[in-house]
């Protein structure tokens, strides 16, 4: 099995930006404990990374007949970007939306996810371990 995880906006500020709501953990950190559950899980895993949401539509349909699966957290663009959503209908890969936060316990405007609608399941406000638990579903469903 072969999955992406993709990061959008402000996640390689991890550790620095409101720790208080992201946590003390660095984007690095994040990188390592994924790389080191898919290994253990047999995943082959590709970790994505940027704040131009062109970026994040370019990651999505690059990984169309490659890529089983995609864990995607995209940061503010969640709640603006039809064209990340697009995308993601386009390639149809099995997708899961995850969000350091509960953002459903925040503010208004953080109330509208876009990318939900092409989504197999959300996590929100499980902290880093709900970029685990995303890849766990996925191999539970797809990689067996
Ligand atoms: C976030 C929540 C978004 O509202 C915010 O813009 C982020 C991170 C999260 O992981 O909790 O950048 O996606």
């Amino acid at each position: 099995m072969k999955i992406k995880v993709i990061n959008g906006p402000n996640l390689n500020m991890l550790g620095i930006r409101e720790p208080g709501i992201y946590g003390s953990e660095s984007y690095g950190a994040l990188c390592a404990m994924i790389n080191e559950h898919c290994e253990k899980l047999g995943i082959e895993v590709e970790l994505q990374q940027s704040n131009h949401e062109g970026d994040l539509v370019d990651y999505i349909q690059q990984s169309y007949g490659c890529i089983d699966g995609i864990v995607i957290n995209p940061g503010a663009y969640t709640h603006t970007s039809i064209a990340i959503l697009d995308a993601a209908k386009a390639v149809g890969i099995p997708m899961i939306e995850v969000h350091i936060s509960d953002v459903a316990s925040r503010e208004d405007f953080r109330q509208v996810s876009y990318i939900r609608a092409a989504c197999e399941k959300t996590i929100t406000g499980h902290g880093l371990q709900g970029y685990i638990e995303a890849i766990d579903f996925l191999f539970e469903k797809y990689g067996k």
